[in-house]
């Protein structure tokens, strides 16, 4: 079977290779010639674990995939087309930006020559997979083409694990043709018994939005609760265990922290909520996490300052950790970033670093100062902050840091360190709900 991709951004590159793994001929499409240049020679866009690998092994080895930016050559002899592009957040009202998926819509419109399905990978508010079918249905005969909506539920940092290992893939289709094809590109999962969920266009876009929402809405929730931790003498992990040993909880995304961030859960979240608004339906729950979510960042920073007395003016402070999380170099509303940008407003001066992150947040952030890895940063700061928990700060050398900086100050966000410990260790140790 022949696929295409077309946008080569996080979801279609991964979603492309892997395809090309289960042993598919994938066409990555992009309308950015540079974009195609470089991955021709092999430079990904983004930081992913193994990513570089894959696509190495699919472009050299088996060749099973081919970049172009020729829309109409690619689809000639494709079986399916998936809509991998991105749907940023509108400014003027935080609704999805749907301009590139319709353009994409146009643009195969004008080129289905044989039977082609036509797949929307990308985030889109319910209702637009069956808009796309109605721009296609202008040019082309209904029985040349169908929609499917396919949703990806990919964490950045894991994604090739999570295409490969999915714990279900939902399709919309609403043709038993379009229904065989991607039950066929999925086959490979059958070993895995990963459910199939066939429902129809809206439901599949639904139960994206809602997903995303119901994560995002069990990390607000237990921020909350981190912070009556902290004004009632509990310990918000052990809360979070005590809670996620039973089983209709379940422990994941109930970690405390500087609330959520990346490039899903912030947009979506409002996405849903206006779609709602949309239908006169208030989805209140999701409008508070929303609410609450864009001002925890704020909130810790003000903590921050409240422990210097309210004049963090001239003060170093070392930021340790950029990404949105651990494992990827994006820094799209990353609360690390957020945090350092609050106290910088308020007179300090931050200086940062992270293992992959760097080269963004240096071009979004000039006015952060940068060290060159961990030790070099927190020389001669004031205070360092843990804001994303990548691996190699996890168990850093406190004894050599405490020779470097000018007070033992840590504010770990992320709740890496064990508090006794630090204090033994003579360090000054502020946590989340603990
Ligand atoms: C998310 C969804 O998990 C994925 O299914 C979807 O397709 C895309 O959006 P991603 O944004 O890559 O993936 O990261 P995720 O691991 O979900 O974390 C999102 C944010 O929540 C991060 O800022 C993370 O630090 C935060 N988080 C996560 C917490 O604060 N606490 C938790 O317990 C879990």
């Amino acid at each position: 079977m022949n696929i295409v991709m077309v946008g080569t951004g996080y979801v279609g590159l991964i979603s492309g290779l892997c395809f090309a793994e289960f042993g598919f001929k994938v066409t990555f499409v992009d309308k950015d010639n540079n974009r195609i240049k470089k991955l021709n020679q092999g430079l990904m866009p983004i930081y992913e674990p193994g990513l570089d690998e894959l696509f190495a092994k699919h472009q050299k080895n088996t060749k099973q995939i081919k970049l172009s930016n020729d829309i109409t050559k690619s689809l000639s002899n494709a079986d399916a087309v998936f809509i991998t592009v991105g749907t940023p957040s509108r400014r003027i009202d935080d609704d999805a930006d749907l301009t590139s998926v319709y353009a994409v819509a146009e643009e195969i419109s004008h080129n289905i020559k044989k039977y082609c399905l036509v797949v929307i990978k990308s985030t889109v508010p319910v209702g637009t997979s069956r808009k796309i079918k109605e721009i296609i249905q202008k040019k082309v005969n209904n029985s040349m083409f169908d929609v499917a909506s396919n949703p990806e539920f990919l964490r950045e940092g894991s994604a090739i694990n999570d295409f490969m290992r999915p714990d279900r893939v939902i399709i919309g289709i609403e043709s038993d043709k379009g229904e065989k094809i991607l039950k066929s590109l999925y086959r490979p999962l059958y070993i895995l018994e990963t459910p199939i969920v066939i429902t129809n266009l809206e439901t599949a876009e639904l139960i994206k939005y809602a997903s995303n929402s119901f994560l995002a809405t069990k990390i607000s929730f237990i921020n909350e609760v981190a912070d009556l931790c902290e004004k009632v003498g509990a310990n918000i992990q052990d809360v979070s265990k005590g809670m996620g040993l039973d089983k209709r909880i379940n422990s994941k995304f109930l970690h405390a922290g500087p609330g959520f961030g990346g490039s899903c859960f912030p947009k979506d979240v409002k996405a849903f909520s206006n779609t709602a608004k949309k239908n006169n339906i208030k989805l209140s729950i999701v409008d508070s996490v929303n609410e609450f979510n864009k001002q925890r960042p704020k909130i810790l920073a003000k903590k921050i300052e409240k422990f210097f007395s309210n004049n963090v003016n001239n003060l170093k402070f070392a930021l340790l950790g950029l990404s949105f999380k651990p494992n990827t170099d994006d820094i799209r509303d990353s609360t690390s970033i957020i945090i350092g940008n609050e106290l910088l407003q308020s007179g300090a001066k931050i200086i940062a670093y992270d293992p992959k992150a760097m080269k963004n947040s240096q071009y979004e952030n000039p006015k952060f100062k940068y060290g060159s890895d961990v030790y070099d940063t927190c020389n001669n700061v004031d205070a360092i902050i843990i804001g994303t928990e990548w691996n190699e700060f996890r168990a850093l050398d406190l004894k050599k840091l405490k020779t470097l900086v000018n007070k033992t100050i840590i504010f770990d966000l992320r709740n890496l360190y064990n508090q006794d410990e630090l204090k033994n260790l003579g360090w000054e140790h502020i946590s989340i709900g603990r």
